[in-house]
């Protein structure tokens, strides 16, 4: 079964946007950035401190919107592949999840 998250006008380019979800009754929180038309999800949980990066709702990037930002500690992670480019995380990854996009541009999760 995949779950609709939303529709990729929602999300600015380049944007990100969260979301918490309940699945099998557990909760899972994950986000996606969309840059150049392409769309990248993730767990919202840092490898650093195992805890969610934004400070904000939907603000996941630095400020030149060109990496994934932690905010607790500044780890930075790279948009398309989620590999740690600085910071505290000493090269440990975003865990990636798969999405999918339908013809009309809703994104889903995939199982
Ligand atoms: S919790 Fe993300 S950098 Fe420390």
């Amino acid at each position: 079964m995949s779950i609709k998250l939303c529709h990729i006008n929602d999300i600015e380019d380049p944007g990100s946007k969260g979301f918490e979800l309940t699945i099998n009754q557990q909760p899972l929180n994950i986000f996606i950035v969309k840059k150049d038309d392409r769309v990248f999800g993730y767990i919202n949980q840092c490898p650093h401190a195992g805890i969610n990066l934004e400070w904000l709702p939907d603000d996941f990037l630095d400020m030149d919107k060109d990496l994934i930002q932690c905010s607790v500690h500044g780890a930075l992670f790279v948009i398309e592949t989620g590999e740690c480019a600085g910071g505290p995380c000493n090269g440990q990854p975003l865990q990636s999840i798969e999405l999918d996009i339908d013809g009309e541009g809703n994104i889903f999760l995939c199982d």
